[in-house]
């Protein structure tokens, strides 16, 4: 597998040349160049806290107002933070193939804020919540930045709409998700460390049925021995140089659609 990236990037330009249907499953570092942190990198979310005391029911069942208020700081990050070049390189991809997905991890909304119109949550979304105990949607646009606020209709304790550990991953996003990756030609892994299950099982999945997998990030994972082709590069310069390409080659008449 060749260290340098444009010839990683010209495989996979070749590839998504001959794809109709495309599935880009995203993690953290795909919104890292946007300037929100990601979990295992150095420095990285999990060196600086402990996900049992954060990112657990338990947690919040705990200390409802300390998991809330960590939450609603990473939620104005969030909501700060522009796409960066990555993301619009992939919301100006998609009308390139009869089928584009976006899978992701990311709690951020920043593909859907790039113009990305098929993205799939798995981990759920920082920008909605509801009670954690009825499970009523919390719609208030003024939200406390301290204390979890009170569930009118049963009293209970509101949390953010995000998967926490050891919770399932939203069953009909899940099952559509497993759809899209069985049907594809071609997966981008980008920005992920592939560390986290069920989600990571998704890219096993895809090598199952065939999907041609690439992976793009500045480091090997523990996908890497799954990809068929290696990017590595940054996301927000490997997806706009991949955009490129896939013009050049569609202006030259190079690709099959
Ligand atoms: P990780 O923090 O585990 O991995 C981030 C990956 O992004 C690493 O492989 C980095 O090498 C790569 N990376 C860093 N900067 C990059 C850049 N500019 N461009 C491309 N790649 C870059 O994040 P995830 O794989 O998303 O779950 O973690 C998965 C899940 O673990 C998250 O959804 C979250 C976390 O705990 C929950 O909170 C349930």
């Amino acid at each position: 597998m060749s260290a340098d990236p444009t010839d990683g990037l010209q495989r996979a330009a070749e590839r998504l040349c001959q794809a109709r249907r495309v599935v880009v499953f995203t993690g953290a570092g795909m919104s890292a160049e946007s300037g929100i942190p990601t979990f295992r990198d150095p420095g990285g979310l999990w060196e600086r806290f402990r996900p049992e005391e954060l990112a657990t029911p338990e947690a919040f069942e705990r200390d409802p107002d300390r998991v809330w208020a960590w939450y609603q700081e990473r939620r104005r990050l969030m909501e700060a933070a522009p796409p960066n070049a990555g993301h619009l390189a992939l919301a100006a991809m998609e009308p390139y193939f009869d089928e584009f997905t976006v899978i992701t991890q990311n709690i951020d909304r920043l593909h859907q804020r790039a113009g990305s119109r098929r993205v799939l949550e798995l981990h759920g979304t920082i920008l909605a919540n509801h009670c954690h105990y009825c499970g009523l949607p919390y719609e208030e646009e003024l939200l406390p930045e301290k204390t979890a606020p009170i569930c009118p209709a049963c009293g209970g304790r509101v949390r953010p709409s995000v998967v926490w550990f050891g919770e399932l991953l939203p069953e009909a996003v899940f099952t559509e998700a497993e759809h899209s990756i069985e049907n594809c030609d071609v997966l981008l892994a980008v920005g992920t460390s592939g560390e986290v299950y069920p989600a990571a099982g998704l890219v096993r999945q895809a090598k199952l049925f065939g999907v041609t997998v690439v992976e793009i990030n500045p480091k090997p994972t523990e996908l890497t021995t799954v990809a068929d082709i290696v990017v590595r590069e940054s996301a927000a310069r490997a997806l706009p140089a991949l955009l490129q390409l896939l013009r050049q080659y569609r202006q030259a008449g190079a690709c099959s659609q």
